[in-house]
């Protein structure tokens, strides 16, 4: 089996790395776009910090500050034309992973022939110039920061999809855990979740495991299993939220390719559409159908999951291990308690099929029916 392993991004990582984001934005450009969420960065002080920052290093900026969790196709094609109109030629993500997708789909977007949705419905071919693009991660969760995905939401259609082009990979990432100590709670168990879910999916799936992927996934699981318990104990412990940030920045990356095993997001494909509807939280929809999605996946991969149990648990079954994880970090809400109402169940899964194609990749059939069936029985 050929893998290509490719991450044209330059990775700086570590705490207090911050402090290099204007050196390196003079490399990319001279006015910036800052995209950032409603109220964190300028509550945490730090959108006034990087603001001089750029400033000190003869950067002009400009502050787009209303990305909203689960970004939505209106929300990134106003900052484009913010972009498009003040002549950026450099766009800078600063706060989590709907942050960082916003400021991907910004970057496309901004040359103005096509909305942002045309590149994920129609597959544009991107010819234009679009500007450089740097991401600084605030949430360890989803790893938006080494890959060439972002999730964007069209709320008239509920369809949350995933627009993925090379031209969207960042030029630079700065992954600093301190950004992170500030994060509630509620956010970081949500993060540690979806980090869970980005290695415990393609693990699970893989028809043809290999020694390395499964050695790098399992070391990221443990991590994640081990730290998330420990940030939510003490949410000021850097170490831990460190620890948290460097799986995050692999997880959702080709790292977790290196040396093969070809397995899927398939449970991602099949949580979309919760938040595509009802706005809820990803890693909350992602907890409330894991285990459901673990137990029909079962039959087909019984030896990967006491593999799970027995490599990252310590214990013999690893979907029973996985649900006491969840439970003890209380992310085990049903999706009766987040708000999704059981009528919609049919029409969510008609459109996981319709928006993930790679469901066709799950070991055993994921259809209308079945994906109906893991709502049912997580409800
Ligand atoms: O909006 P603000 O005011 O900034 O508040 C945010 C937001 O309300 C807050 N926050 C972020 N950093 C903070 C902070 N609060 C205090 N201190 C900080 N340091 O946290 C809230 C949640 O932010 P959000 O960005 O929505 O969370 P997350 O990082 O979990 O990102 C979720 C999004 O990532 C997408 C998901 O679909 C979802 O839209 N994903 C992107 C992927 C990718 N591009 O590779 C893959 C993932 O599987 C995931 O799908
Ligand atoms: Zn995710």
């Amino acid at each position: 089996m050929i893998t290509t392993f490719y991450l044209p991004t330059k990775i700086i990582f570590g705490l207090g790395s911050l402090a290099q984001l204007g050196t390196e934005a003079t490399k990319l450009g001279r006015k910036a776009i800052l995209v950032t969420g409603k109220n964190s960065l300028r509550q945490t002080g730090i959108l006034d910090r990087v603001v001089n920052d750029l400033k000190e290093n003869n950067i002009e900026s400009i502050v787009y500050d209303r990305v909203e969790p689960n970004p939505r196709t209106f929300t990134v094609d106003t900052g484009a034309k913010m972009a498009r109109k003040n002549g950026v030629d450099l766009v800078i993500g600063i706060g989590g992973g709907s942050v960082m997708d916003a400021a991907k789909g910004i970057t496309l977007a901004s040359s103005g022939n096509w909305l942002v949705w045309d590149y994920i419905n129609k597959g544009i071919e991107v010819k234009d110039k679009i500007p450089s693009l740097i991401l600084v991660p605030t949430v360890a969760a989803s790893g938006s920061e080494a890959n060439c995905g972002a999730v964007i939401t069209n709320w008239q259609t509920h369809e949350k999809c995933v627009l993925s082009t090379p031209h969207i990979y960042p030029s630079v990432s700065i992954v600093d855990p301190e950004l992170t100590l500030t994060l509630p709670a509620r956010q970081t168990l949500q993060g540690g979740v979806d980090i869970f879910c980005h290695l415990i999916e393609p693990y699970v799936t893989s028809g043809k495991p290999e020694p390395l992927t499964d050695a790098i996934i399992e070391a990221s699981l443990r991590l994640v299993v081990m730290y998330l318990p420990q940030v939510l104990a003490q949410s000021d412990d850097a170490n831990a939220r460190n620890q948290l940030s460097w799986v995050s920045t692999i997880a959702c990356s080709q790292f977790t390719l290196l040396g093969g095993g070809n397995g899927a997001m398939t449970l991602h494909g099949i949580e979309h559409p919760l938040s595509g509807y009802f706005d809820i939280a990803h890693g909350d929809g992602l907890a409330a159908l894991l285990p459901a999605w673990m137990r029909y996946t079962y039959p087909a991969r019984q030896a990967r999951f006491a593999a799970l149990g027995r490599n990252v648990f310590g214990k013999p079954d690893g979907i029973r291990a996985t649900g006491q994880w969840l439970k003890k970090l209380g992310m085990s809400k049903r999706l009766g308690e987040l708000g999704i109402e059981f009528d919609s169940i049919g029409e969510m899964a008609d459109c996981a099929v319709r928006t993930a194609d790679w469901l066709n990749k799950h070991p055993n059939r994921l259809d209308t029916e079945t994906i109906a069936g893991i709502y049912r029985e997580s409800y």
